[in-house]
């Protein structure tokens, strides 16, 4: 009904203070009515009860943005590089590397506000962002930091075991309820509860969890007593929830209260200046774990993974660096990448001719070495363009006509650069 249109207009002309006022009088006037019969008058209770709920979240997300802006407008100038220095300076903890991307350093920045609150969080990205790793930074940055931190994957719960794991359940609830159980959320009392894959929630599911983020209260399954429980909620999803509860999938009074502050991380292929960062990062992690010298990449191979899209994001990267550390020795190149991802050049980067040096000419090896020196410039440039003659002839500045030459001298395909990007899309 007209609830939700509150939540649509409150960006704009309503004053909280009216509409609270407004509700206050619904309130009291339902409460008194002589001529409305139990059930309906119960039932408009409760929706505004929830409305004043939400407004309430409003306003606690209206003041936390307001006085982000105000720090925002005073750090207006900084760069980015600044405002990265400034995380750290202020001992934001972040178990991982974090680079300059300003849409990056946003979602940190209003992380690092959200975390000393209790205001739930939402956390949406594509899938391997980084944002299980993002909750755990809300966590360790908070007052609640000592307490637990408790996760929980909502799309990995059968349906029928959803409301026992989350809220816990009474011996003999059901089948195969032996003893008693508390559920996630009474472990994390006192501390933060993750809601991983929140978009994978059933409706059913939905509506108990609403009933208890409203409350804070719960029941364990099959038992009548009432438990009061204070556990931070963050929540997390690679769905867009706005479209799903438009579309009747997803609760849109749950959607509110959940992300009432929402942090996006963007794909990594947006912040392509962190990977040079997440190299050093994983090599080391994987030197560590496989306890070998870090992994060393060719020029080449880099560049490849410097260009390459990352459907999978930050966790494909990381597997990529451990399975080369784990194939390929010291010296990784483009051979000890996945089949899938592997473009079709020419693995060969040595002198050609097998006869020893030293018995061959020196202007000979020059001429060789010379020539393939060119080869691997143009297959490093051709990785850069994906395939594009155009874009690497500006890149290089050379004349278009004369890079079709020396790609024809080389046997370089320009459609063997181009793979790369057809099979990620
Ligand atoms: N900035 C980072 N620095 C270091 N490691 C990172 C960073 N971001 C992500 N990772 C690592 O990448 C992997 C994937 O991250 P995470 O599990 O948090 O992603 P996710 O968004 O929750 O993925 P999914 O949607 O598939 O659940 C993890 O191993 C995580 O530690
Ligand atoms: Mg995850």
């Amino acid at each position: 009904m007209k609830l939700y249109n509150v939540h649509k207009n409150s960006g704009g002309s309503l004053s909280y203070a009216s509409l609270l006022e407004k509700i206050e009088f619904m309130r009291s006037s339902l409460r008194w009515a002589q001529k409305l019969e139990g059930p309906e008058v119960q039932k408009l209770l409760n929706q505004t009860n929830i409305l004043r709920e939400e407004v309430m979240q409003l306003s606690h997300k209206d003041r936390f943005l307001q006085a982000s802006s105000e720090k925002g407008r005073k750090t207006r100038k900084s760069t980015a590089a600044e405002r990265r220095q400034g995380l750290l300076d202020r001992d934001f903890v972040f178990e991982g590397v974090f680079g300059e991307s300003p849409k990056l350093l946003e979602s940190l920045e209003i992380a690092e506000k959200a975390a000393p609150t209790d205001l739930p969080v939402l956390i949406d990205g594509e899938s391997g962002t980084g944002k299980e790793l993002m909750a755990k930074v809300i966590h360790t940055n908070g007052g609640r930091a000592e307490q637990p931190y408790i996760s929980i994957n909502c799309g990995a719960i059968p349906e029928n075991l959803l409301e026992s794991e989350l809220f816990g359940h009474k011996k003999g609830a059901f089948t195969g309820a032996s003893s008693d159980r508390k559920g996630k959320f009474e472990s994390a009392d006192g501390g933060t509860i993750f809601l991983d894959e929140i978009g994978e929630l059933p409706l059913q599911g939905q509506v108990k969890l609403l009933r208890v983020l409203q409350s804070n209260e719960l029941q364990r399954v099959g038992s009548d007593q009432v438990t009061h429980v204070d556990a931070r909620v963050v929540a997390a999803t690679n769905r867009n929830l706005l479209e799903m509860s438009q579309n009747g999938q997803f609760r849109e009074d749950l959607y509110y209260r959940l992300s009432v502050i929402n942090v996006t991380i963007p794909p990594l292929r947006e912040r392509r200046d962190e990977i040079p960062l997440l190299f050093d990062y994983f090599t080391d992690e994987a030197a560590g774990n496989l306890k070998r010298r870090p992994l060393q990449f060719t020029p080449r191979l880099r560049t490849f993974l410097m260009n390459y899209r990352y459907p999978g994001n930050v966790r494909e990267l990381r597997n990529l660096i451990f399975r080369m550390s784990c194939l390929a020795g010291d010296n990784a190149d483009l051979q000890h990448l996945p089949d899938h991802i592997r473009p079709d050049v020419p693995i060969q980067n040595e002198l050609k001719s097998n006869i020893p040096l030293l018995e061959r000419r020196l202007s000979e090896v020059k001429k060789e070495a010379s020539s393939e020196a060119e080869k691997l410039y143009l297959e490093q440039g051709l990785m850069e363009a994906g395939g594009k003659v155009v874009a690497l002839a500006r890149k290089i500045d050379m004349n278009r006509s004369h890079v079709w030459t020396l790609l024809k001298k080389h046997g370089l395909k320009v459609e063997d650069y181009r793979k790369e990007e057809k099979k990620s899309v």
